[in-house]
């Protein structure tokens, strides 16, 4: 199979390949995935093309330590034969959760090789083999502007193989594109905001639609002013580099006006330096990221089509950078947002709940659809509510539609948890000058829902925080150091499932 290079839209990911039966050469290297069972079934015969017993070599590597823990790793080099070196790989408990994990560090180790070959246990079903070339996807990540190139480039091919004559592409090629939504939200986040802005990110978006089959509309500074978005515009003016909208829009062959309607609304700060509340030097460092829920939008709605999603599905993000200047909005100004809801501004750090109220708002009053949800790095404070790399924030108004999304993250390996969203606490962002303030004393990340659930209607609504799980620690699991792109995997996990708005509303 050919490696799959692409000009520029979409990132050279490892060519990944179901090999029905045992390859007779492989690779030099071959990968054996082992589970708590042991050895896959297809080791035997494995063992005897690379003359190792590889039940003696699973024993002798348990002896020095190793484990079958997920994404757990032993290399063991073969000094005759074709083979050049053995792998073998941890795949814990066999869940999906941990053959993601397991993929990734196939795909860690594989850096700046040509090829593996890998050997999975018999029988993983769909969703397993699908989150294996997810995990292989995501661990394969680079990014680096570099000048002395690491020479550690994207392994160019794997073959996986369990022995058997199935034939298991279709899994895998979900993974691969669902991993690649992760991929691309990961690679916006990454970008250094010298070479992005608003208008970049509106320049990928209107790239990737026309090569995946979706509607684009741009509003620049201009049509933001004629059509009100208030909001996007205070946040964006005190920067050189003007904000955009981005509408995206995704129509599933046959629909029809029954056909269910979602929209998705992204926080899109292409850096967050507070504003003239400008934030501490530790706390401003990683603000590039501060457009994960935006770049997440547009990962997910190019992954629609390939995936055959049933539903209509609108994108949008709202797009700005947040910068003190002489022209920059100041705390006490009130902004009137899309549709005419006034904000009395307290605190410019508080920048992201005023772009997604237009988006809403716009969602709300021209869009119509039967769901809203928006996702974003909202909050600081849902970091300290629920920690780092575990949970990410959800609020809701529908039981449903927060049921759907927790089944879709736990599947997509990006997991929520539901928090509340008490009446009791809208008075917390109460004001005698406008209709709300942006900023005020007490729970942060429950006041900031309650402040965005002002602008969704009577709708279904749900809102991702997902600071808490923007930003990984460590080149670990399916990550790297740094952006993660939380967000797409699950949107596309959900929108891709049989019926994405059941039971809702
Ligand atoms: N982008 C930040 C939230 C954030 C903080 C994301 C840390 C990732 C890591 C957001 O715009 C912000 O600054 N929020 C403030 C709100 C406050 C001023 C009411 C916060 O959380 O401190
Ligand atoms: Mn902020
Ligand atoms: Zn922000």
């Amino acid at each position: 199979m050919a490696r799959r290079t692409s000009k520029s839209v979409f990132p050279t990911l490892p060519a990944v390949a179901w090999q029905p039966g045992l390859p007779v050469h492989g690779s030099p290297t071959w990968v054996i995935v082992v589970g708590e069972a042991g050895l896959p079934d297809a080791a035997k015969e494995a063992g005897e093309r690379l003359k190792v017993d590889l039940d003696r070599l699973l024993e002798a590597q348990r002896d020095g330590g190793f484990s079958t823990s997920a994404g757990a790793t032993a290399a063991y080099p073969l000094l005759t034969g074709e083979v050049g070196e053995v792998l073998l790989v941890g795949a814990g408990d066999g869940s999906p959760a941990d053959l993601r994990h397991a993929g990734a560090a196939i795909a860690r180790f594989g850096r700046g090789k040509d090829e593996l070959t890998t050997v999975v246990a018999e029988g993983i079903d769909d969703a397993g083999l699908q989150a294996f070339a997810e995990g292989i996807v995501l661990g394969a990540f680079t990014f680096h502007r570099k000048t002395v190139d690491p020479g550690k480039p994207v392994v160019e091919r794997i073959t996986l193989t369990d022995g058997s004559d199935t034939d298991r592409a279709a899994a895998i090629e979900r993974g691969l594109v669902i991993g690649r939504t992760g991929w691309l939200a990961r690679q916006f986040a990454t970008t250094p905001s010298n070479e992005k802005d608003p208008a970049w990110l509106a320049a990928r978006a209107t790239e990737l639609a026309a090569v995946t089959g979706l509607e684009v509309k741009v509003w620049d500074e201009k049509a933001l002013a004629a059509d009100g978005f208030g909001g996007i515009l205070a946040v964006g003016q005190g920067s050189t580099r003007p904000p955009r909208f981005i509408r995206l829009d995704y129509t599933p062959d046959g629909a029809g006006k029954d056909t269910p309607y979602v929209v998705l609304v992204g926080k899109g700060i292409t850096y967050d330096t507070g504003g003239l509340s400008l934030k501490p030097r530790e706390g401003m460092v990683s603000m590039k990221r501060d457009m994960t829920g935006g770049g997440s939008v547009i990962a997910t709605m190019s992954a629609l089509r390939e995936l055959g999603a049933k539903i209509r599905v609108t994108g949008l993000v709202c797009a700005a950078e947040n910068m003190p200047s002489g022209t920059a909005y100041r705390p006490d100004d009130v902004i009137r947002h899309y549709g005419g809801r006034t904000t009395e501004v307290k605190n410019t750090d508080a920048e992201g709940r005023l772009v997604l109220a237009d988006g809403l708002a716009y969602a709300v009053s021209e869009l119509k659809p039967d769901v809203l949800v928006d996702i974003a790095t909202l909050t600081g404070a849902i970091k300290v509510s629920l920690g780092s790399m575990l949970y990410g924030g959800m609020f809701s108004t529908d039981d449903a539609l927060a049921d759907n999304l927790a089944d879709a993250g736990a599947a997509a390996g990006e997991r929520l948890w539901r928090m509340p969203l008490p009446a009791e606490y809208a008075e917390l962002i109460s004001t005698p000058i406008a209709d709300s303030v942006n900023s005020s004393k007490g729970p942060g990340s429950i006041t900031a829902a309650l402040f965005l659930k002002a602008f969704t209607g009577d709708l279904p609504w749900a809102h991702l925080d997902l600071s808490s799980i923007a930003e990984s620690p460590a080149d670990a699991l399916e990550y790297t150091p740094g952006a993660t792109g939380a967000g797409a995997r699950l949107l596309t996990t959900w929108l891709t499932t049989e019926n994405p708005t059941a039971g809702i509303g």
